[in-house]
């Protein structure tokens, strides 16, 4: 039988655990030959001990020069899923020119060296898509405690806008997912480290109107919906997923 992503070769960032793996997983399941990258090699070789037909690369997405090696050895890929992302707990006041530069390095320049290698590859096959992670913590919705975050994804939405425009008649679609609060190991990190972790949960959760967290099962969902030739009227399009919080 048919598979949705058949024949179609995916490169992925933060693949190692959280949204990236799920994607990841959920791309392979659909008959995509995938390569998986995270900056954490012990999270990727996991990865490949349950699935060994997905390719593995230690990869940090903050380092051009890396990045240019790596992208410069794929020939075809139909698919790019930018994933990675950190969460910066705090205000504008919390947030130093250090935090800044972190934040704006992980979260959107590793997706400006990310795009800027694979897009003359997609152009060359005259199509097709790429999918970017931002968050409902963007100029979609602020966020208490979000400051350089929502501000990292809002910048997300814009690079997503713009490259859907500018390769549009490439036939190259560029979407971006944004997430409410979904449950990975980075969130649940987020809750151990907060002063009191129960109370930490419920506020979470409280924030969510269908009174729970999403599953990165369900992010994956959509992307593969994004990857797929069923989405190949859809582009520049920031897909909320979030539980109701949107509303
Ligand atoms: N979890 C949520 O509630 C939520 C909500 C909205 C948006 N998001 C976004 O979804 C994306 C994935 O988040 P998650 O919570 O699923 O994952 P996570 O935070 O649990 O995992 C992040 C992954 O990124 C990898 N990583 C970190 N820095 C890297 C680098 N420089 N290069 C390569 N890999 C690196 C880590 O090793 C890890 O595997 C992020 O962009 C995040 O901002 C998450």
């Amino acid at each position: 039988m048919k598979k949705r992503l058949d024949g179609k070769k995916v490169l992925i960032t933060a693949a190692g655990q959280g949204i990236g793996k799920a994607t990841a997983i959920a791309f392979h399941n659909e008959g995509a030959k995938v390569h998986a990258t995270d900056i954490n090699d012990k999270t990727l070789k996991i990865l490949k001990e349950e699935y060994p037909d997905i390719n593995i690369y230690k990869l940090d997405s903050t380092n051009k020069i890396d990045i240019e090696k790596y992208c410069s050895q794929l020939n075809q890929v139909d698919v790019l899923f930018n994933a990675v992302g950190f969460v910066h707990h705090g205000t504008i006041l919390d947030c130093d020119e250090k935090d800044w530069d972190f934040s704006f390095d992980v979260n959107i320049k590793s997706m400006y060296f990310m795009t800027r290698e694979i897009l003359p590859k997609m152009i060359k096959q005259n199509k097709g898509s790429i999918i970017n992670v931002s968050s409902i913590a963007s100029s979609l919705k602020g966020l208490p405690n979000r400051f350089v975050y929502g501000t990292t994804k809002a910048a997300i939405i814009g690079f997503t806008k713009s490259i859907a425009s500018d390769y549009l008649k490439n036939n190259i679609r560029c979407n971006a997912i944004a997430p409410g609060t979904v449950h990975t190991p980075s969130w649940e990190e987020r809750v151990q480290a907060a002063e009191n972790p129960e109370q930490a949960k419920k506020d979470f959760i409280a924030r969510q109107p269908m009174g729970r967290l999403g599953t990165p099962e369900e992010i994956a969902t959509l992307a593969v919906y994004l990857a797929s030739d069923e989405s190949d009227f859809v582009t520049g399009i920031i897909h909320s997923i979030d539980g109701g919080m949107s509303i």
